[in-house]
């Protein structure tokens, strides 16, 4: 047996004002993008703001429905919408942000499964990493690169090769 180890990285910032300027706009984007979420069930607002290289802002939120699987994450309704409309810009960079009156959110709001998936999806379709903001309006905000520093061992195209 060989005990191996993957590391990941990633950078925390304090405040939104230690962030590039450039990257704090996206992030304050992501909380305008709070606005549209269809969140009855859970409560739970969920915010993204995607830049393109054109410059465009896309923005997702999350849109649930009564029937409770037939909803979607904020990533992916900004994603597939970018993959509908925009194919051919490139994804430069993330930020995502969480809102509920339930409580205080304190921790950087961390993708799911399936987005992270669908992000490497359009990762290795652009060939290039984007960069994901993960802002807490009231803690730290984390900055990754690529997600393969979420997800080392995603489902890669190669899987499905036999040969
Ligand atoms: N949600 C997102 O939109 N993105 C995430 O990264 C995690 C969870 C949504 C799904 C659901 O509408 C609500 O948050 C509670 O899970």
């Amino acid at each position: 047996m060989i005990k191996k180890e993957i590391n990941i990285a990633f950078e925390e910032f304090e405040s939104i004002n230690k962030l590039e300027e450039k990257d704090q706009l996206l992030c304050k984007e992501a909380v305008k993008a709070l606005e549209n979420s269809h969140s009855p069930y859970s409560k739970f607002r969920v915010g993204v703001a995607v830049k393109l290289a054109s410059g465009k802002i896309i923005y997702g939120s999350n849109q649930e429905n009564v029937a409770y699987p037939s909803g979607l994450c904020a990533e992916r309704v900004a994603l597939f919408a970018i993959g509908a409309n925009y194919p051919d810009d490139e994804i430069v960079s993330i930020a995502i942000t969480a809102q509920t009156n339930e409580f205080n959110i304190l921790q950087p709001i961390t993708p799911c499964g399936s987005c992270l998936q669908v992000m490497a999806e359009y990762e290795k379709k652009q060939s290039k990493e984007f960069d994901i903001f993960l802002y807490c309006v009231n803690g730290p905000i984390w900055k990754v690169k690529g997600v393969n520093n979420f997800l080392p061992f995603l489902f890669f195209e190669d899987r499905l090769n036999k040969g």
